[in-house]
């Protein structure tokens, strides 16, 4: 396998984790990022981002000396033959994507590229955006080549290592050759097309994914009418090859940096275009309102009453695994409750006491049982292992109350009632899903 030069700009979420990896994979790596604090922590190997296997990867390119940071491209010390575009592209008040930051970083490019470099976006971009950069540049030598990133946070480097597809758009086939040889040693189907396509595939999977985890909450929602378990319902749907059996868990609405941003790019993009993505557009709708929904079975568990209650709340993270708090469904779930008078004492293994944007709505402990203490009901938001290994006749006997609204049906609920506790599972009226037999 040949070994490429590669620049890195934007060392977030993405741009670390493809750094990391790329230099693991036997490629001269150089991250730049603007943040001279971040920069000076990762040269020093401090990681501040909650996921497995990255801090050991980041170490060993340091020290293998294939993987530098710096917070500047004039400081950058390899004459790249591929520069990845790793940086946000935030949602702006009408939805749309806002591609400033590359399109700047483009601009700067434009004198420093060696020539016949390779400009990647591995950013969620929207369609057009890659003819745009390209213009931007404006030098017939460098090819813009879209190859969106599919990674999930809590799983980032393997889903990077060992993804389930690897797709690179780019109407200059030896652009594209160059960019499919930065994965030579990865074992994956590789989708090559035209740059729109990439761009495109990138929303249709993350709005396909959204639509799924709508509907699964939607069904939850039947399912509790109906007298139904949506446990055996989804199991019996994920037998079926068409349909898959992940993401098919409901909970308290999907939520993260990424499926809320895109879908509304996807949703403004598409109504620009004069298209009308109607499932989309019903699957976001959904979502806005199960925040609410969590808060009525909370206040519903009460006895009609959140004014005065104290409430633990399980997990702030957007989704175990991670520390982000970014468009957290745990979050907004908790800022209703307390919106609405009740005392809120959280706790989640990633999140430090002091962080942020979640104090002035509850306070932060440092062990579940503490967030326990007088609560006259506990909702369990964000599906940490650790919450299914609590001594829960521990959990009875501080809580005041004994009602838990499992949001996430993630708990044992014979187990929470052998402890003298009420679990108020998801679509599962009647609770007790009978195993799955073996033949
Ligand atoms: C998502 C996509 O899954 C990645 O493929 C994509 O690369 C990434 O966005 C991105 O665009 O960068 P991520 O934001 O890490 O990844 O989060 P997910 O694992 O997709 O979870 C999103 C939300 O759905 C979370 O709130 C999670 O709790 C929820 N979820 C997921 C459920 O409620 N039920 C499920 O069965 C699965």
């Amino acid at each position: 396998m040949s070994s490429h030069r590669v620049v890195v700009v934007g060392a977030g979420y993405v741009g670390l984790t493809t750094g990391a990896c790329l230099a693991s994979l036997g490629h001269q790596v150089v991250c730049v990022d603007t943040d001279a604090a971040k920069v000076a922590a990762l040269s020093a190997g401090r990681v501040d981002i909650f996921e497995p296997q990255l801090t050991e990867l980041v170490a060993d390119g340091l020290s293998g000396t294939r993987l530098r940071f710096v917070t500047d491209v004039s400081s950058v010390d390899i004459q790249p033959d591929v520069v990845l575009l790793c940086l946000p592209t935030p949602m702006s008040a009408d939805g749309r994507a806002d591609v400033s930051q590359l399109e700047s970083v483009a601009v700067g490019l434009r004198d420093t590229l060696p020539r016949d470099c390779a400009v990647v976006i591995k950013s969620t971009v929207p369609v057009g955006t890659a003819a745009r950069l390209a213009e931007l540049i404006g030098r017939p030598d460098v090819a813009v080549v879209s190859n969106p990133e599919f990674l999930r946070e809590g799983s980032a480097v393997r889903d990077f290592l060992r993804p389930e597809r690897i797709v690179i758009g780019s109407d200059d086939r030896a652009a594209a050759e160059r960019v499919a040889g930065l994965y030579a040693a990865v074992d994956a189907p590789v989708v090559v097309t035209d740059v729109a396509s990439a761009e495109l595939a990138k929303y249709a999977a993350n709005c396909f994914l959204a639509m799924k985890l709508s509907y699964v909450n939607e069904i939850a929602d039947l399912c509790d009418r109906l007298g139904a378990d949506v446990t055996a319902v989804t199991a019996t749907m994920g037998h079926d090859s068409r349909i898959g059996a992940a993401f098919l868990r409901p909970g308290p609405g999907w939520g993260g940096p990424c499926l809320p941003k895109d879908t509304a790019a996807m949703l403004y993009s598409a109504r620009s275009s004069g298209v009308d993505l109607s499932l989309v557009r019903a699957a976001v709708d959904d979502n806005a309102r199960r925040s609410g929904r969590v808060a009525d079975r909370v206040r519903g568990a009460l006895g009609g009453r959140l004014d005065g209650a104290r409430i633990g709340v399980y997990g702030l993270a957007f989704k175990a695994g991670t520390n982000d708090l970014r468009g957290s469904p745990a979050l907004a779930v908790a800022g209703l409750l307390a919106g609405a008078g009740a005392e809120l004492v959280g706790y989640d293994p990633s999140v430090p006491q002091d962080v942020p944007g979640v104090t002035d709505m509850l306070t932060v402990c440092a062990d579940p049982y503490q967030a326990a203490k007088g609560a006259d009901a506990v909702v369990l938001l964000t599906e940490w292992p650790l919450f299914r290994a609590l001594d829960w006749s521990m959990v009875a006997e501080l809580m005041s109350g004994s009602t838990i609204v499992d949001t996430r049906n993630h708990l044992d609920a014979d187990l929470l009632a052998s402890a003298g506790l009420v679990c108020r599972s998801t679509g599962r009226p009647g609770a007790g899903v009978r195993r799955e037999r073996s033949r």
